[in-house]
């Protein structure tokens, strides 16, 4: 199962796409997390014991130097479109209670900006690496939007999730992806709600939405809140508030995707 999350800043996305990769990673699937954030926090959503220490691919100099024959940065240099990547998750990406971390980074966007460089190149291979092959389970924590995503790798997704909370403005941005993910190809693209505060919340955001269907919400939860201030990741949650939330979006995933 291969699923991209995105969704307004803010939103949820995160604590949904480390909760998904717990979720799945406790029963035993081979599971990466793909932080595609500039913005990066899923490290520590995930539990990480020392987030800051972990390098985001796109500060690998060397590693994408020596794969791609490429010095970085360098403009009209000659170099491979088809970089030797798969043993990069097993010995360049940290583990922790069974999810695998891949972290981007900010310095550099994949595909949409046009970018031909050996970073871009890197990260390609890399990334169809992960969504064709490989792990059982892959996760991709985005930005808002589906814009830095390459038709390659928008084609290797299952289905695109969209965060929205309840609020006008979110439900705004996951209307604007719906149309832009057709574009790329992506042909399931469904809603989770965040943060409601019960049914009035969840019939707002599921009327609202039009025609991107809501397949589950996460109520609004403090314990949720309390544990984003003590950055204590999220695997705790999933045996409380978050456990039958997952529970169902997981039940709603398996069933539509079989
Ligand atoms: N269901 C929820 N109830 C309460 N707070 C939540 C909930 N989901 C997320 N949050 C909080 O909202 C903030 C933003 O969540 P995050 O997952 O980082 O969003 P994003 O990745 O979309 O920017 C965090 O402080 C997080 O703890
Ligand atoms: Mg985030």
């Amino acid at each position: 199962m291969k699923l991209a999350i995105t969704g307004k800043g803010g939103v949820g996305k995160t604590t949904l796409s480390a909760a998904l990769a717990q979720l799945y990673a406790r029963d035993g699937s081979r599971v990466i997390a793909v932080d595609a954030d500039p913005d990066t926090n899923l490290a520590a959503t995930l539990g990480f014991p020392d987030p800051d220490s972990i390098t985001p691919v796109f500060e690998m100099g060397d590693l994408i130097a020596e794969r791609t024959g490429a010095k970085p940065g360098a403009m009209g240099s000659y170099f491979t479109l088809n970089p030797k990547v798969d043993d990069i998750p097993d010995d360049f990406c940290p583990e922790h209670d069974g999810v695998r971390l891949l972290t981007i980074g900010g310095a550099a966007r994949e595909g949409g900006s046009g970018c031909f460089c050996p970073e871009s190149a890197f990260l390609r291979a890399l990334m169809a690496h992960l969504l064709f092959g490989r792990d059982d389970v892959a996760i991709l924590d985005m930005e808002a939007g589906v814009e830095h995503l390459t038709r390659g790798t928008a084609q290797g997704v299952d289905a695109l999730i969209v965060a929205v909370e309840p609020g006008r403005r979110s439900i705004e941005t996951a209307r604007r992806i719906r149309g832009l993910a057709g574009d790329l190809g992506i042909g399931r693209v469904w809603a989770v709600a965040s943060k409601t505060r019960g049914d009035e919340d969840r019939e707002f955001v599921a009327s609202e939405l039009g025609d991107v269907e809501l397949i589950a919400s996460i109520p609004y939860s403090a314990e949720i809140v309390e544990n984003g201030m003590r950055n204590a990741g999220v695997g705790e949650l999933l045996d409380g508030p978050l456990r039958e939330p997952m529970r169902d979006l997981r039940a709603r995933l398996e069933g539509e995707l079989r």
